[in-house]
């Protein structure tokens, strides 16, 4: 099955973090589902480095959201799936809130939230922190441990699943929007290449 990949140690996670950096667009949500030490925050690290960001990307156990500014220019596919975003934007079930997602495209900087909710007792918690002014419909977000946030949560573009092997890691990749399925595909051709 295409979107099963098996990623033998933390670099190949780091590197499949780089691949999706070039196929994620603005407005995009991922839940990332796996166990303790599956290896989520290893992926949102290459993901963001590949990005240039330097510095730590720590799993934000204790402060729930992480956030990050990058260049919005490094998105490179941005252009190449402009349709894909416009139909998104059309798409209001898909977003909590109804805000244009190019009206800030000529912005340069690109948020990005990395959210940790393992310790999240009451979905409503999300709710009191606004996690609706976070997800505009503009900034990418990485959601670790996404089922405490059941009912709060918006819905995810695609799902990646980690699961623990012998040696290294089970990712399964699952697209759960028009727009996820674009991004799950282009990943896993690009993967061949
Ligand atoms: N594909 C892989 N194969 C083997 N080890 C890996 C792989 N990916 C990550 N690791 C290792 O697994 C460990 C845990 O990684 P990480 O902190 O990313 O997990 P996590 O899923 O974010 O956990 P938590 O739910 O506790 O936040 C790290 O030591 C990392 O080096
Ligand atoms: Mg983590």
């Amino acid at each position: 099955m295409a979107n099963q990949l098996q990623i033998i140690d933390e670099n190949a996670m780091a590197e499949l973090g780089g691949q999706l950096a070039k196929v994620v667009v603005p407005g995009t949500i991922i839940y990332l589902e796996g166990d303790l030490g599956a290896g989520k925050t290893t992926l949102v690290r290459g993901f963001l480095r590949s990005l240039g960001h330097i510095g730590a990307v720590k799993s934000p156990t204790f402060t729930v959201v992480e956030p990050y500014s990058l260049d919005h220019n490094k998105f490179c596919y941005y252009n190449e799936l402009e349709d894909v975003v416009k139909l998104n934007s059309d798409d209001q079930s898909l977003n909590s809130s109804n805000v244009d997602l190019n009206v800030d495209s000529n912005s340069s900087e690109q948020k990005i939230y990395h959210f940790d909710l393992y310790r999240l007792e009451d979905p409503e918690e999300l709710e009191f922190m606004g996690i609706r002014d976070y997800l505009d419909g503009q900034a990418i977000a990485f959601i670790e441990w996404p089922e405490k946030g059941y009912g709060v949560l918006p819905k995810a573009d695609f799902i990646i699943k980690i699961t623990h092997q012998k040696q290294g890691r089970k990712v399964e990749l699952l697209p759960y929007s028009e727009y996820g399925t674009v991004m799950v595909s282009k990943l896993t051709s690009n993967r061949l290449d």
